[in-house]
């Protein structure tokens, strides 16, 4: 998590733990230490603020709207940006950035395809939310299940964040049971339990005013990632208490990190042996790994799914989904509810719609993809070969990424959190000098497009090269 900053790696916390961890914590801020430690991180940087950060500042709450995107986590600066096109970025002064952002996610075609951003009136003609069950909402549901046959049932909603925190009440209903367990460098989105031990931008681990009753830590244990034996610790003795175990399939939170061989499948036998149910958080994998997801790829069936992030292709839609039986526990079949004014609304399903759509008639998207981003990772390969720097490459479909930490690639959130953050900062403002836009947090990825170029991505590695060789001279 990159703005753990000062967070020693504690991935297998017992609730009690966590709380004990808390009061701590707390006690120190009585006594007056309330720095924390992402500002300790930001007053190091020396860079100056741009117009466009100074009056976000003065009105939006940090600057921003989502903290990663203050640049806390690489010391700054905020990159405020006015435009996009393509695989490119623009800032205020109107300089151009081949961006590997991509907004976090959603923009598997690149900022402005022609098939998502033309013709938006059509998909507007009837106005954007109509507050009624509608036929084209049905339709996407009957799309959606026909390519993840898991998702019996689903239910519209408007970000990733609400789609797991539903499939998360959904669980606990259906089970009656209260505790969940999650993964140490997950993320999940931002409502309370989730935030524990999160990856991403979150640290609520540190935030001993995080805003999150201690009531809910002792719902929540946060098991380590690709470590069965961490998930049995914490859950013998709590067996008939387990509702349900999330986790990210393949994880995007803390770089990327996969599955070792049989980890699934033992979260899968673990859930069903003591009755809990297996939530996927496919909000990222979802379209990124296919049609059919991680869970297609990976041969392990979840109870519940979220999905969200690329199937909107930019506009705000996720959805969640799973086993009918589960799902029954919504009203008005049954006493669970969820809902909300813009949950499948038409204009967000018409977009769910064409990038189904744009999909379907380009199979080829995909190779495409793996191409252009086993390119990038090629080249990064070769520059850390060449430099003899003992970082591991990593790439999965559009995915590529690389942390400053020497040895194999990282398989859980210890791994990720020994990275040096410090040449990570530094390494991301001299590619920032290059014209290069990339996630202002170690614990996120590069996300490639079908608009990145053969040509983008040899300037990208060009400024890898240079950037790489500046912050490790
Ligand atoms: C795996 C995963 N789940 C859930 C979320 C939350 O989604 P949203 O930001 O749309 O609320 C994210 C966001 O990054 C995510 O990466």
């Amino acid at each position: 998590m990159a703005d753990n900053i000062l967070l020693s790696a504690v991935p297998v916390i017992a609730p009690a733990t966590r709380i004990a961890l808390r009061q701590r914590k707390q006690a120190v801020c009585r006594r007056g230490d309330r720095r924390r430690p992402e500002a300790l991180f930001v007053r190091e940087s020396t860079l100056s603020h741009s117009a466009g950060e100074i009056r976000a500042r003065a009105v939006l709450a940090g600057g921003c709207d989502s903290p990663v995107r203050s640049g806390w986590s690489v010391g700054g600066p905020m990159f405020v940006q006015t435009s996009a096109a393509g695989a490119y970025a623009f800032d205020e002064s109107g300089r151009r950035y081949v961006d590997y952002v991509m907004a976090y996610g959603p923009l598997l075609f690149g900022h402005t395809h022609p098939a998502l951003t033309l013709r938006l009136d059509e998909l507007a003609r009837g106005g954007f939310v109509w507050g009624n069950t509608h036929p084209e909402e049905v339709r996407l549901a009957e799309r959606i299940r026909a390519y993840v046959p898991s998702m019996q049932r689903l239910r519209f909603v408007t970000s990733g964040t609400e789609a797991v925190m539903s499939a998360v009440r959904v669980a606990r209903a259906s089970t009656r049971r209260s505790t969940i367990l999650k993964f140490a460098g997950n993320y999940h989105g931002h409502f309370d339990l989730a935030l524990f031990g999160a990856g991403a931008s979150a640290h609520t681990q540190v935030a001993a005013d995080a805003g999150i009753p201690e009531g809910v830590m002792r719902d929540v244990a946060v098991a380590r990632y690709n470590d069965l034996a961490s998930v049995d610790a914490l859950v013998q003795g709590r067996e008939t208490d387990l509702a349900a175990i999330v986790v990210e399939p393949f994880v995007g939170n803390m770089g990327y990190v996969p599955p070792q061989p049989g980890f699934l499948e033992g979260l899968r036998e673990r859930a069903t042996r003591v009755g809990a149910l297996l939530i996927f958080d496919e909000v990222i994998t979802w379209l990124r790994f296919g049609l059919g997801g991680a869970q297609e790829r990976l041969g392990v069936v979840p109870d519940l799914t979220a999905i969200g992030k690329i199937m909107g292709g930019g506009a705000p839609i996720a959805a969640f989904g799973g086993r009918a039986d589960v799902m029954s526990v919504l009203a008005p079949d049954g006493p669970t509810f969820t809902g909300g004014t813009h949950g499948g609304n038409p204009f967000c399903v018409g977009m769910a719609h064409r990038v189904l759509d744009l999909i379907e008639a380009h199979p080829e998207y995909y190779a495409r993809l793996r191409k252009i981003a086993g390119r990038l990772a090629g080249g990064i390969r070769v520059i850390f070969e060449r430099l003899g720097l003992p970082f591991a490459v990593v790439q999965n479909e559009s995915i590529v990424d690389f942390k400053f930490r020497a040895g194999p690639p990282s398989q859980n959130f210890d791994d990720a959190l020994a990275a040096d953050k410090r040449a990570y900062a530094s390494y991301y403002r001299a590619m920032l000098d290059r014209g290069i836009l990339l996630p202002p947090s170690q614990n996120e990825v590069m996300f490639v497009s079908t608009a990145h170029t053969a040509a983008d991505i040899d300037e990208t590695i060009a400024a890898i090269d240079e950037s790489v060789s500046l912050t490790i001279p």
